[in-house]
């Protein structure tokens, strides 16, 4: 990626603090873009440093406040650009009020985002970050022999029934924008990653990148449950190949691999092999089987993934760094 395809283009990134985000920010400043960033709050230097402190920001980084539940607050980012990244949405698992603290942010964020869009015809493409989440929750059984891939979309009553709220704020955010496109004419690409680990740019700890940390420091026994993993830097990138390829299209799900959390603790384990690590399952179920994703659509965006492995050791490598990590 050192090609200067963003030279003299203007481009919005919402939620750009965020891990993903991070990333995103940093890559198209290194292709040329001029790049504005939405922050909950430019003068908090947590949520700002990491970015202003990247190269190319000083020249070509701006930031602007905006939260998702203002109406009208991202017009002024948007204005004068010619895409938009909408990555902002909250992602936690300890919420009190799913409503308010999940499902308002991402459906009513990601439209109050769309209706600024709308007004600015500047707009060519808009990329959403949405999920894999937003995806294999359909009810259907997932099995070594079964490919999931774009065509399948997450069932609200499924994720309702198992109180899945975090899913739900994906999914219903995602079909809300495919309705709000359609409706207005709007280019909208969607990325469906699994869950995202690999180095963090920020120095807060994000969702993903703490379910490694638990199982490094000391937790007694691993989940039951079989997810896709993915790395943050394929996954930044796949944004900007959704972005600057013209055929691109649709939704673009990103998984390298779907693993056990069993198969992750093997794998931490012969990476760190004096790390105390969890030697049981949660449960005494049989363990979740495996499925599998396609990769098909992601090659066609040239996406070449980093091997779990090696995400797995940049996770830790950065969670040590920042000392998250108790090693
Ligand atoms: N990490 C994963 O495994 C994964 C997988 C698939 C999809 N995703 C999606 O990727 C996107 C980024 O997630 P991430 O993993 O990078 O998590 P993150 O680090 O927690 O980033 C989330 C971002 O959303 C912003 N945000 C949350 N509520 C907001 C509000 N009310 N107004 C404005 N901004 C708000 C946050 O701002 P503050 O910094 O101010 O809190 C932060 O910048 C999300 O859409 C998430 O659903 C993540």
């Amino acid at each position: 990626m050192s090609n200067l395809t963003g030279a003299g283009k203007v481009v919005c990134v919402t939620g750009a603090s965020g891990y993903i985000a991070s990333w995103l920010v940093k890559f198209l400043l290194q292709r040329g873009y001029t790049v504005k960033a939405s922050v909950r709050d430019p003068n908090d230097s947590r949520k700002t440093a990491h970015l202003t402190s990247l190269d190319g920001a000083k020249e070509r980084l701006q930031l602007f406040k905006a939260n998702l539940l203002d109406e009208g607050s991202f017009d002024s980012g948007i204005e004068g650009c010619e895409g938009v990244f909408h990555t902002a949405s909250p992602f936690y698992h300890d919420i009190e009020d799913p409503q308010a603290e999940l499902i308002d942010p991402a459906v009513k964020g990601t439209l109050n985002v769309l209706n600024s869009i709308a007004k600015f015809p500047s707009i060519k493409r808009v990329v959403l970050t949405s999920s894999i989440a937003a995806v294999v929750y359909n009810g259907k059984p997932r099995t070594p022999d079964v490919v999931v891939d774009e065509t399948w979309f997450s069932d609200p009553d499924v994720c309702k029934e198992s109180k899945l709220w975090y899913v739900l704020s994906k999914t219903l955010a995602e079909d809300a924008a495919w309705k709000f496109v359609k409706e207005k004419g709007i280019d909208l690409v969607t990325i469906n990653p699994a869950m995202v680990i690999g180095p963090l740019l920020q120095p807060t700890l994000n969702t993903s990148a703490a379910a490694i940390l638990n199982l490094i420091n000391g937790a007694q026994a691993f989940s039951n449950f079989s997810l896709g993993w993915v790395n943050v830097k394929d996954v930044a990138n796949a944004h900007i190949q959704a972005y600057e390829i013209p055929s691109a299209s649709g939704r673009y799900c990103l998984v390298e691999r779907v693993a056990h959390y069993a198969e992750i603790v093997k794998v931490l384990r012969e990476l760190y092999p004096g790390v105390q690590l969890p030697e049981k399952c949660a449960d005494d179920k049989p363990l979740m089987p495996t499925y599998q994703v396609s990769k098909e659509k992601a090659k066609s965006l040239g996406i070449e993934y980093i091997p779990l492995e090696t995400s797995l050791k940049e996770t830790v490598e950065s969670l040590k760094e920042k000392q998250f990590a108790r090693l």
